[in-house]
Formats: structure tokens, sequence, C-alpha cells
């Protein structure tokens, strides 16, 4: 029963469509089980560049069954603008089956989103404002509007009542606002219910039937291990589970199902939005890494923070993912440095600390320790093989390797599908 996992080791961003490439046509279903639109992946096909926000990235692989999971949340207008601009350029996107499980985001979430923004002031979260908090905050105070819910009107009234009962009082009261009506928020989600309707399934029973049937399931995880609501930098992340434990409950799959766990890492490390990072560079290398790397959020435009790789974080990552397979993408932006920083460990309050600190106070804190790596100068776009590499680019990722607690079976080299060296199978 192959389901395998893929995970961000980092803050996001980290280039997870290196991995499926790598699994490439073997995958039968490729499954999103938690976020929203708030993730962001551009896909190079020959000529053709697509950029995905919310479908799952196998909605590209002929023969692939693409699923959106019960973890995750659905930006509706959104989920069929992306539908409708594949279709017109001729991707098929029939196959798709979304959770009857999985919850919708009302626009009035979106409206919250951006109004808590600003009355967080300089506590802000950094948000892509795309309604994904206020929705999961709904799933856990019981008052969301799942997929189902749209099926049935009488239902879906009363659920709109409930939740709009709270939400009037803040968006009038706290925010100043105007109130929002039930029939408004009810007329507004029924007039997807007709197209939605043939892609809805159980998507949980789906799995297992196919798992059963020895088929390849990937559950592709949206953000990243930093960035999950429990194991990440609390406040200063997103609102799922972004790690592999995340899998199993976003798309309803037993944890002995899984086979295999995929992380992905950049060769150095990004954030976008607010919160800790130890290794953040302010100087000409973090412009250079921002410039060279193409460092701009996918979603939100956003210049992504940029900095050193950091091993106490990959450490970290293995640990809280069960890492079997890491994939260290974008070492070719490192090219040119004469030496390369690694932050080995942190100095928290006059202590070295291998670990990541126990408390958000320690993370605030901490000061990246740094070894410093000798650099290369030749390009490494074309390597394919480990002896391709300079032997200081093999050092250095011999060195994360040593250190990380994860085995490298693959490095980026550059940005093509093929511009990768293959280490091991991903799959077998
Ligand atoms: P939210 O997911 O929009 O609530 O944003 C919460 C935090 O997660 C912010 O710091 C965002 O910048 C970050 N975030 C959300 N999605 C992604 C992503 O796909 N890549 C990187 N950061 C993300």
């Amino acid at each position: 029963m192959p389901a395998i996992v893929l995970v961000g080791a980092q803050w996001g961003d980290e280039g997870k469509g290196k991995a499926t490439d790598l699994l490439g046509s073997r995958v039968d279903y490729v499954v999103k089980f938690n976020g929203g639109n708030n993730a962001g992946h551009t896909v190079v096909i020959g000529d053709e560049k697509y950029a995905l926000h919310l479908l799952p990235s196998g909605i590209l692989t002929p023969g692939v069954t693409p699923v959106i999971g019960n973890g995750v949340v659905i930006d509706l207008p959104v989920l069929f603008h992306e539908i409708d601009g594949l279709n017109a350029r001729n991707v098929d996107t029939s196959k798709l089956v979304v959770s009857a499980n999985a919850h919708v985001i009302p626009s009035y979430n979106r409206t919250l989103d951006k109004v808590n923004e600003r009355f967080l002031g300089s506590r802000k979260i950094g948000t892509t404002g795309r309604g994904i908090g206020p929705t999961y905050a709904d799933k856990m105070t019981r008052v969301g509007i799942r997929v189902q819910d749209l099926f049935d009107e009488k239902i879906l009234r009363q659920k709109v009542e409930g939740a709009l009962e709270l939400k009037n009082h803040l968006l009038v009261k706290v925010y100043n606002r105007r109130a929002i009506t039930v029939n408004e928020v009810v007329d507004e989600l029924l007039a997807h219910t007709e197209r939605l309707t043939p892609y809805v399934a159980d998507t949980a029973l789906l799995l297992d039937q196919a798992l059963k049937r020895d088929e390849v399931v990937l559950l592709e995880g949206g953000q990243a291990t930093l960035l999950d609501v429990d194991h990440g930098t609390y406040p200063f992340v997103t609102s799922s589970n972004a790690t592999a434990g995340g899998a199993c409950t976003g798309a309803g799959i037993s944890p002995i199902a899984v086979t295999r766990v995929i992380a992905i890492a950049k060769a150095y490390i990004t954030r976008v939005g607010e919160g800790p990072f130890p290794t953040e560079l302010f100087d000409d290398d973090g412009e250079k890494l921002r410039k060279i790397g193409a460092e701009f959020g996918t979603t939100t435009g956003r210049p992504r923070r940029c900095g050193w790789f950091d091993l106490p974080i990959a450490r970290y990552a293995s640990r809280i993912n069960g890492i079997t397979d890491l994939v260290v993408t974008k070492l070719d932006v490192l090219t040119g440095w004469e030496q390369i920083p690694v932050c080995v460990a942190y100095e928290v309050d006059g202590q070295r600390l291998e670990e990541l600190p126990m408390t958000q106070t320690g993370f605030h804190h901490a000061k990246p320790i740094y070894e410093y790596l000798p650099g290369w100068s030749e390009d490494i776009s074309g390597a394919r093989s480990l002896e391709d590499l300079p032997a200081n680019a093999r050092a250095y990722v011999q060195f994360l390797e040593e250190r990380c607690g994860s085995r490298i079976s693959a490095i980026g080299v550059g940005p093509e599908r093929d511009q990768t060296v293959v280490l091991r199978d991903l799959l077998n």
C-alpha cells in the first residue's frame, strides 16, 4: 500500500514540484490534505507555465486523479477560476475529486482575515489574506460550512445563520463594517452547487480502495513544517497541520498506510510573513539570494525573507515528520559565494542549543552559530550525478546530510524538470 507523504521541511516554497516530477507518472492519486489557496506553485511544462494556488499539482499529469481532501478549505470561485484557466489551455480537469467533508471559505472570512490582520497591528501574522485562518477557526468552533452543506439548502441556511450571529457582531461592533445577510451568503454558496456536484465524493473511502488495489497515493502538504499550527513557529504559522501527521487526518488514511515521507528543503532558507527567523540576512547576501533565487511569493508577490541553511530546523523537520528522503532544491543559487555559512546550532541567552528552543521567546532570542564551508564558482546547472558536481558543492551536500538526520535523495540544480541530481528512486 504505497502512500507517500510529501511535505516542506522549512517555511514553505521549497519547490515540491521537484519531487512530484521525480515521481512522475507512477503516481495514481495526488491528494492535497491541508491549506487552501494560500499555497502557490508554478509548474513549467515545456513552454507552458501554470500558476496553481488551490488545485493539487497532479491536475497537470494525465492519468493522475487529483484529490482535494477533507483537511482543505476551499474558496469556490478560486477553484472554478483555476479549472477554467486549465480547460482554456486544454488541460482535462474532469478527474478531480473533492471531499464532501472539506470546508468552504465564505467571502465573509476573506473580509475577516484582512480586518483581523489590521486589528492585530504590530502583532500581525502576515497572512495571505485569503480567509484561511477564519475558516479553520470556524471548523474548530463548529460553525464552519462544508462542501456537503451546499446540497441541502435548509441545513445550509441554518448553518449560515449560526455563523453570522457572531460574525455580524464582530464585523459591525468591532470592525465597523456592514452586517452581512443570511440570504446573500446562501445565494453566494448555492450558486456553485450545480457545478461542484460532479466532483464531490467520499474521498477517504476512495483512497482506501485505491491503496487496497496497490495504487500509488501521493499526499501533498501545503505550506511546511515550521508553518504547521502545532509544530511551527506559533502564532506565526498557518492554521492547519502541514506536517506528515496532517496527511492522515487531512486525507482520512491510516498512519500505517504511509510507506515513505519525502521532504523538501532549499539549500538555504526563506520565509514570507512575520515571525522569528534566526539565520535571516539583512545584508547584500540576503539581497543576492533573493535575486538569484527569484524569491518572491507566488500567491502574494511579496519578497521572501532569505537566510542561510539552518540545521536545527532541518533536524527538527526530520524528527517531526519522520523523513525518509530529503530533496534539497536550488543548490545552484549558492554558486559564486567564496564561503557558505551553515547554521549548526543556536546561541540562546548565552547557551549553545543544538535543537529548536522549547519556547517561542527562546526562538526569538536564538542567534545562529555558523560553520563556514568553502564555496564553488563552477556552473552546476548541467550536473546530473554527484560526480558532475564540483568537490565543494559535493562536500556542502554531504555536510548537510551528515548533520540533518535525513538522507538526501535528490538535489535540484536548476528550475527545469530535468535539472536534478537523482541519488535514489523516491518510490522504490
Ligand atoms: P495564512 O496561511 O494565509 O493564514 O498565513 C499564515 C502564514 O503562513 C503567513 O506567514 C503566510 O505568509 C504563510 N504562508 C501561507 N501559505 C504559504 C505558502 O504556501 N508558502 C509560504 N508561506 C505561506
